[in-house]
């Protein structure tokens, strides 16, 4: 299998600013190819990039085997796009935002019809397919901003930040799609800032920040290789914040200390659990390791700030 997207030393920069700090990154065909980081590590330009919105300032790109610097239209009849802002059009109602997309891709007015029909069921909008996009919550023009990027039947998805807003049983309704289409090997690329979704539905990775890429992998394999199995976390006061670096300094523990709380990634979690609250620790949450625990070793910080 080829690669649906590859990128060397892709670059972007707005005036004097570098968005995009010459990253290197593949989508194998089929997979599912996630980016998470914080807010302005340059996620969406990169997906701009990529679905053919903005040009890059230098480096390689190829996107299903073409560089969207020479043929842009080619590109685009392949692409399903899922953008982070709302881009439906507020002059017409939920299903003629569909069937005017459809008409882009030169779709047959039935085959339009009866594909937004299907789209619409499985969205959970049916009975909105007259409303005016304007009267939708802003949950359900999400989910219909997806349904639209569906209609050309993709080889590639692209999403950004698809179920943002969206509520939890109409975030899992997205997830089994996606599933679906990756099973049926479309190859999807979403950004996302729920570590949840990242961890469940892609097969790899790429943690990025202030324009760069810090680790790409499966989340597995990155949480395994950066943190290990287990956290342990606690809230502590000031007075035990002085203490804990001298509490723990026989155990094998790393320590990151966010304004929140107290982080101790170990091997074993147990002893130290034990340890601690003879010392007089409480509030001891020991979990497991996650892909935010990942993205605070390598940049100090927290996701969200
Ligand atoms: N059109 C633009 N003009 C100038 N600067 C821009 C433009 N678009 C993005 N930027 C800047 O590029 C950087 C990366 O922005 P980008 O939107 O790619 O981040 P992001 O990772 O998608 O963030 P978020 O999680 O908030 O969506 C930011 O510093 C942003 O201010
Ligand atoms: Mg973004």
């Amino acid at each position: 299998m080829g690669n649906a997207v590859s990128a060397r030393g892709l670059l972007k920069k707005f005036g004097d600013a570098v968005a995009v700090d010459g990253i290197d990154f593949d989508v194998r065909e089929g997979e599912c190819f996630g980016i998470i980081g914080p807010n302005g590590a340059g996620k969406t330009t990169t997906m701009k990039m990529i679905y053919c919105a903005t040009p890059r300032t230098s480096g390689e790109l190829s996107v299903l085997g073409r560089d969207p610097g020479d043929c842009p239209e080619e590109i685009k009849k392949d692409l399903g796009v899922i953008p982070q802002e709302n881009t439906l059009d507020t002059d017409f109602d939920v299903i003629t935002n569909l069937l005017i997309h459809a008409r882009y891709f030169g779709i047959p007015r039935d085959r339009a019809r009866a594909c937004a029909g299907e789209l619409l069921e499985f969205i959970q909008l049916s009975e909105r397919e007259k409303s005016p996009v304007d009267d939708l919550s802003s949950g359900m023009r999400r989910r219909l901003l997806i349904a639209r990027g569906l209609m050309n039947d993709p080889r590639l998805l692209i999403l950004d930040e698809p179920t943002v807003g969206l509520d939890p049983q109409a975030r899992h309704l997205i997830w089994d799609k996606l599933r679906m289409l990756r099973k049926a090997s479309v190859t999807l690329l979403l950004t996302t800032h729920y570590m949840e979704e990242a961890a469940e539905l892609c097969d790899r990775v790429a943690v990025m920040d202030r324009g760069r890429i810090l680790a790409i992998g499966p989340p597995g394999e990155l949480i395994r290789t950066h943190i290990g199995e287990e956290v342990l976390e606690l809230v502590l006061s000031s007075e035990d914040q002085e203490r804990i670096p001298g509490d723990v300094q026989h155990h094998p523990a790393r320590m990151e200390i966010t304004s929140q709380k107290c982080l101790l990634y170990c091997e074993d979690c147990r002893s130290l659990v034990t340890h601690l609250t003879e010392r007089g620790y409480r509030n001891i949450h020991r979990r497991p390791a996650t892909l935010e625990d990942v993205f605070l070793t390598l940049t100090g910080r927290d996701l969200v700030e």
